[in-house]
């Protein structure tokens, strides 16, 4: 039987104060519907719907990398009447035949697992809710089971008598039916009710009118279906969804210094006994391999760490590949195009972008590198900077095997530095400069013996 998915993303979030709508919140630099399209497209649904409302074409476009909104059907539900409202506007977008998954914008960590498991319990025919037991159910629809353990009816909080209030098994709004029950049943429910909105828990009795089994579906862990409303609930999801991911990375072997001072937004590959000091932020797609170290305060983006290098303290990295035994930092900045082969060094405060270090090249304090090849062995004494653009385009520096650029020289690209040359400290290198040889542009040292220091004027 096919799957289709109703995402319900129309509410306002008024709670956030925020302009951006409440689903494009970041959770792990991902907005929470992006979360949710991720999970519903492994399901392998045959069609996504996303109920959008408020700030619907803000929603469209800023979804997030990786989907685009081609793969998802869009429908509007202008009015926000309640679930059962949004759902009816789903209505007509479902496939004959199919099953209709309802999920919601702004719970973003259901996993795929427990989806898995849950379209698994409830067979095609039945319908299904999912529930979790919390300590605390003030808010939340309860769930009514019969002694039979089928659920007959689901009660919102601001309905319930006192004897009801006491069921601390509650909705998670979770829903899962066959879409031709939903296209008969939905569009005869009403909003007789404490909040005058259409309820799409009502789905609940009306399947028990005709007889359809109400499998409550209970999830294991609660954070999956947690809902976020406000800065402080999104906060806290943050910090539980990234503890979590620490706990992945640990159980693949990580050592990590604090597993609660550690972020990734993204996903990081890590191989056999990496270390990963306080404070660092993974972004994008990382890599790690065997026994890297990386330092506190570390940004990377984007990266690949061949075996055994170290990033020392505060190194950030985007879209940079370093090889094997290489050493980085402390508080170096390697830019996109940064290539770093086995045993390459970038010390402090020095700035690559667009550049190869082949194998042992050391650039070691104070120094920028751009669009350049620095060959084999090369030593860039400190303060070297390639001048790479001249205001309009932009120019190669190349560097021969062995050469030596001495301390505080300028690489005024394009420019060859052939194998085996030295730069004399402090030049200014605009043409060619042989290899092997010493090539400086410095002005000869003179001392003026009879020079004298001015004298302060007497009056
Ligand atoms: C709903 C459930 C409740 C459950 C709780 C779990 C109903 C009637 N109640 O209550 O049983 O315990 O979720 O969090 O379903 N939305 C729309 N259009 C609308 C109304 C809502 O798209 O017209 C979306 C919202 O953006 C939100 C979701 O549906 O993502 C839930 O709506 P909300 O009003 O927060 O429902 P609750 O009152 O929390
Ligand atoms: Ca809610």
């Amino acid at each position: 039987m096919d799957l289709n998915v109703v995402i319900l993303a129309a509410g306002k979030g008024t709670r956030m104060k925020s302009k951006l709508p409440k689903v494009l919140q970041p959770l792990a630099k991902q907005s929470l519907l992006a979360h949710v399209l991720k999970t519903s497209l492994s399901l392998n649904a045959a069609k996504v719907i996303v109920v959008y409302g408020h700030g619907g074409e803000q929603v469209k476009s800023d979804i997030g990398t990786g989907f685009s909104a081609a793969e998802v059907e869009w429908v509007e539900q202008s009015e926000q009447l309640g679930t059962g409202h949004a759902v009816l506007q789903a209505l007509p977008h479902l496939n004959e035949g199919s099953r209709t998954l309802i999920l919601y914008g702004d719970v973003p960590l259901i996993s795929e697992n427990t989806l898995t498991r849950f379209l698994n319990e409830v067979s095609p025919g039945d319908t299904g809710v999912l529930t979790v037991k919390l300590p605390d159910p003030t808010g939340y629809g309860r769930i009514v089971r019969d002694h039979a353990g089928v659920v007959r009816e689901i009660v919102e909080e601001k309905d319930a008598g006192n004897e009801i209030r006491k069921i601390v098994e509650v909705n998670t709004g979770i829903m899962l039916a066959d879409s031709k029950d939903l296209q008969q049943w939905l569009p005869s429910i009403d909003s007789n009710n404490a909040q005058g909105e259409y309820y799409l828990t009502d789905l609940v009795k009306i399947a028990n009118q005709h007889d359809v089994p109400v499998i409550g579906c209970r999830v294991k862990d609660p954070i999956e279906v947690e809902g976020v409303n406000d800065k402080r609930q999104l906060a806290r999801l943050e910090r539980l969804y990234q503890r979590k991911l620490a706990e992945e990375l640990m159980i693949a072997g990580a050592t990590l210094a604090d597993p609660s001072r550690i972020d990734i937004r993204g996903q990081v590959n890590i191989s056999q006994d990496c270390f990963i000091d306080v404070n660092v932020v993974f972004e994008g797609q990382v890599e790690l391999g065997t026994g890297v170290q990386i330092g506190p305060n570390c940004v990377i983006i984007d990266s690949v760490i061949g075996a055994g290098s170290i990033i020392k303290a505060n190194c950030v990295l985007e879209n940079a590949q370093v090889g094997e035994g290489c050493d980085v930092g402390p508080f170096a900045r390697l830019r996109p195009g940064t290539e770093m082969k086995r045993g390459a060094r970038i010390g402090n405060f020095v700035e690559t972008k667009n550049t190869i270090m082949e194998e042992g090249a050391k650039a070691s304090h104070l120094t920028y590198l751009g669009d350049s090849e620095i060959g084999r062995d090369v030593n860039i004494g400190a303060g070297t900077i390639t001048c790479n653009y001249d205001g309009v385009n932009k120019h190669k520096t190349i560097i021969g095997e062995g050469a030596f650029i001495g301390s505080n020289s300028a690489l005024v690209a394009p420019v060859d530095i052939g194998a085996g040359a030295t730069i004399g400290a402090g030049s200014t290198i605009t043409k060619s400069a042989k290899e092997n040889a010493l090539t400086l542009t410095r002005a000869k040292q003179l001392t003026i013996e009879s020079w004298k220091r001015p004298e302060k004027n007497s009056q």
